[in-house]
């Protein structure tokens, strides 16, 4: 179908090397110096590669690194929200010039994973990045955090990916933006509303995706199974969790389960217009945002997330969001609702933390089945008996 929905930018990257091209650029990389990467910057490079952040085709240079943490958007105005760079440690970066070619390597496996053209070398004040992109620098947020850990100097350039990182399960639920788009074309989906989680998914969650499937065509549930903190459930025990509740509570035919392997950044807002244009990419025409999308702790207004939208236009936006609510169970309605739906006073809405049900599973606690289906707090609750894995990837 011609008419899927437009990537973002325009055209689907494809920054992938295969064949001979690959064998090529991987006994050239042999001689190139090389740049030590970590699991988040394999996953942005990976994503980089088959185009989910289109229209980026490497880490972000300077100009743009100032244009999006400013203003999101790129130096030429394309909506763009999180920076997407590659930190460099000060005493490597010294020794690169600008216009040479480096190999990105995995810094435990040594595999090189891409290379990148140095094409900016720029320091950055982090300080100021942390209040522009998570709106504080507290040392708490996870994002910022991670942030200050990092080098203050950062590389930008194309790359090519010259090795893809292989998950270690659930491998038949990575597709690329390429194969999702044709995907819901076969599955003749002309609208496909994308869902963002990193979290199982409750009562709540399921009753804004069914409110969205009511007015398109398909559901794309496309958790985030890349880093996220230490107390959110892991990845693999999710996906056992999306299994058993697609498998008893969604028609077949209009759902479509694939993995978003991207680190989660817990930049609220910010982050709510990024999963937005990483979703067009993956061909969804609508995208969801519910309470404090991608938000922490107190950090966000329960509507930022949604009022972020405001800045820019549907055009250049080029997918609709779908803004929800608080949604909860009401006693009195004996159904989901909010409070646009719900007449009924807060003594009647069920409401349960994140940490309050994190704590029943692991006391082996069924939350009531208003919040969570009973199929999926007995995955959770089996899955995080033995969950001392950390939450990376499946
Ligand atoms: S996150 O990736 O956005 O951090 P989370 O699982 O918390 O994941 O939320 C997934 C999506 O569901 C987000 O769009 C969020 O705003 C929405 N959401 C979560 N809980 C609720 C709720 N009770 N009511 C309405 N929307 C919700």
């Amino acid at each position: 179908m011609s008419e899927t929905i437009k990537p973002h930018g325009g055209t689907l990257i494809n920054r992938v090397a295969t064949g001979e091209t690959r064998s090529k650029l991987l006994k050239e990389a042999e001689q190139l110096q090389q740049i030590p990467v970590n699991a988040w910057t394999i996953s942005d490079l990976d994503l980089i590669g088959i185009g989910a952040f289109s229209p980026l085709t490497g880490f972000l240079e300077e100009k743009d690194y100032k244009s999006v943490v400013d203003r999101m958007r790129l130096s030429d105005g394309t909506v763009w929200s999180i920076p997407i760079v590659l930190p460099v440690e000060e005493a490597l970066a010294e020794r690169l010039l600008v216009g040479e070619r480096v190999a990105l390597v995995g810094e435990e496996d040594k595999i090189v994973y891409g290379t990148l053209e140095v094409r900016s070398i720029y320091r950055v004040d982090q300080r100021d990045e942390a209040i522009k992109v998570f709106k504080t620098d507290d040392l708490e947020h996870p994002g910022v955090q991670k942030l200050f850990a990092r080098s203050k100097t950062y590389v930008g350039g194309p790359v090519q990916v010259l090795n893809r990182p292989k998950p270690n399960k659930f491998q038949e639920f990575y597709f690329d933006p390429a194969e999702t788009r044709k995907r819901f074309v076969q599955n003749g989906w002309k609208t496909v509303v994308g869902f963002q989680t990193r979290n199982p998914v409750h009562r709540a969650h399921e009753y804004i995706q069914k409110t969205a499937m009511e007015i398109v065509d398909g559901l794309f549930l496309n958790p985030l199974v890349g880093e996220t903190k230490s107390d959110d459930i892991s990845a693999d025990v999710r996906m056992r969790s999306y299994l058993v509740l697609l498998e008893n509570y969604y028609p077949k035919q209009r759902t479509f389960l694939g993995v978003f392997p991207a680190a989660m950044r817990y930049a609220g807002p910010r982050e709510a217009i990024f999963h937005a244009m990483v979703r067009k990419n993956y061909g969804c025409t609508h995208f969801i945002v519910g309470r404090d999308h991608a938000g922490v702790g107190d950090y966000y207004g329960t509507y930022e997330a949604q009022d972020i939208f405001k800045n820019f236009s549907a055009e250049e936006l080029g997918i609709t969001p779908l803004f929800f609510e608080h949604s909860f169970f009401c006693t009195k309605c004996g159904n989901m609702g909010t409070s646009k739906t719900c007449p009924h006073d807060k003594s009647h809405h069920m409401h349960l933390s994140g940490t309050k049900v994190r704590a029943m599973l692991r006391e082996g606690i069924c939350p009531p089945a208003e919040f969570t289906r009973p199929e999926v707090a007995q995955v959770l609750i089996e899955g995080m008996s033995d969950q001392l894995i950390p939450s990376s990837n499946p």
